[in-house]
């Protein structure tokens, strides 16, 4: 993919698409250096200490459903590649996953603070007698965690929970760092907003947007970026409401790659990689993309950067901003997700 101009990228996205976007995410991503350096100081002043515990926390597990449990998916992802020996865990259900360490920290994370899933786990957490924390914009997750007498984080509220994952990614890195559970972030997080900073990525968000409008979505990731492949998945569901096969190397070879055996040529395939795969994992992808091009077109995209932290970032970045131009392109707005609130609303009020 090529960097393009202010006005390439004018000529090939006119203005009268702009509309669509009804509550100016736009101008959100135009901020998003801000926002990450806004979201990494919040938990500065905030107490977090467990001083009925005392023994050191040896697993985290993020609580939370759709986009804010995300961030923690991605933060797992990276640390897996970064760091094997951090045990991250995930929770998306009612209760906590059954094993569980004794000392692990739970953070139970609801950006609107009034998903049941999240209150329901965060009760798990205190009959299981585990350490928890929040991270919310306020509702009644900060309501209980403020009962409880447990940290509270909050972050600011009124956007939608999957554009706030600035809020919640670099907010919960802090909070790690706070807690020794992992090193200190700043010169990553400072690279990183010199290259969002220098690199036009919303051109990359238009130009794949482009291939995709009007074809059915499948990803494929390695399992370095399954959680970042995840997130591409999720925003192009949500943002662009279309719907977004996922699924990983090597597995794919084994089975799915039989489909293009046939036909294909209303799908495309986007396949998402590092510059850290293995050789024979390389060969694998490149074999695999020239079969399956005989069906369909492919998009492949290098994930590069000077460091892990940044790649990744960058990674969901372009994700985001091509599921959000494929939805101003099928002249969508990409922040109504009412459906979602239509099936909470007629789920009624949660009681524990
Ligand atoms: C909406 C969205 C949803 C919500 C999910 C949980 O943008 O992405 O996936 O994140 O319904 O709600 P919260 O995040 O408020 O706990």
């Amino acid at each position: 993919m090529t960097d393009k101009t202010k006005d390439q990228i004018e000529e090939e996205f006119p203005d009268d698409f702009y509309p669509y976007d009804k509550e100016d995410v736009r101008q959100f991503y135009k901020q998003i250096t801000n926002k990450i350096q806004e979201a990494y100081k919040i938990p500065e002043l905030i107490p977090i200490a467990f001083p009925n515990f005392s023994e050191p926390i040896d697993e985290i597990v993020i609580a939370g459903m759709g986009g804010s449990v995300i961030a923690g998916i991605v933060i797992k992802n990276y640390f897996e590649l970064v760091n094997p020996n951090l045990r991250i865990i995930i929770g998306n259900d009612y209760n906590l996953p059954r094993l569980i360490s004794k000392n692990a920290l739970v953070i139970c994370v609801s950006y609107s603070g009034n998903t049941e899933e999240t209150l329901s786990m965060f009760k798990d957490a205190q009959r299981r007698k585990l350490r928890v924390m929040a991270i919310t914009s306020g509702a009644k997750l900060a309501e209980i965690a403020s009962n409880y007498r447990v940290p509270l984080v909050k972050i600011p509220g009124k956007i939608h929970p999957r554009q706030a994952l600035p809020y919640l990614y670099f907010t919960t890195i802090r909070v790690l760092e706070k807690l020794k559970f992992i090193e200190d972030h700043s010169q990553l997080i400072n690279s990183l907003i010199k290259v969002l900073g220098q690199k036009n990525f919303e051109s990359l968000g238009i130009e794949l947007a482009k291939k995709l409008y009007k074809k059915k979505i499948i990803i494929y990731s390695t399992k370095n970026l399954k959680g970042v492949a995840y997130r591409w998945k999720t925003q192009f569901n949500e943002n662009s409401k279309v719907p977004a096969h996922l699924h990983y190397f090597p597995e794919i070879c084994h089975n799915e790659l039989c489909q293009y055996m046939e036909d294909m040529s209303e799908y495309h395939v986007i396949i998402l990689k590092t510059d850290k795969e293995p050789r024979r994992m390389l060969k694998r992808i490149e074999i695999t993309k020239k079969l399956i091009s005989k069906a369909c077109e492919v998009t492949e995209l290098d994930i590069k950067g000077s460091n892990d932290f940044t790649k990744f970032y960058t990674a969901i970045l372009i994700g985001d901003l091509a599921s959000y131009y494929l939805a101003l392109r099928y002249r969508r707005n990409p922040s109504d997700d009412s459906i979602i609130g239509t099936l909470k609303k007629e789920l009624g009020p949660w009681t524990s």
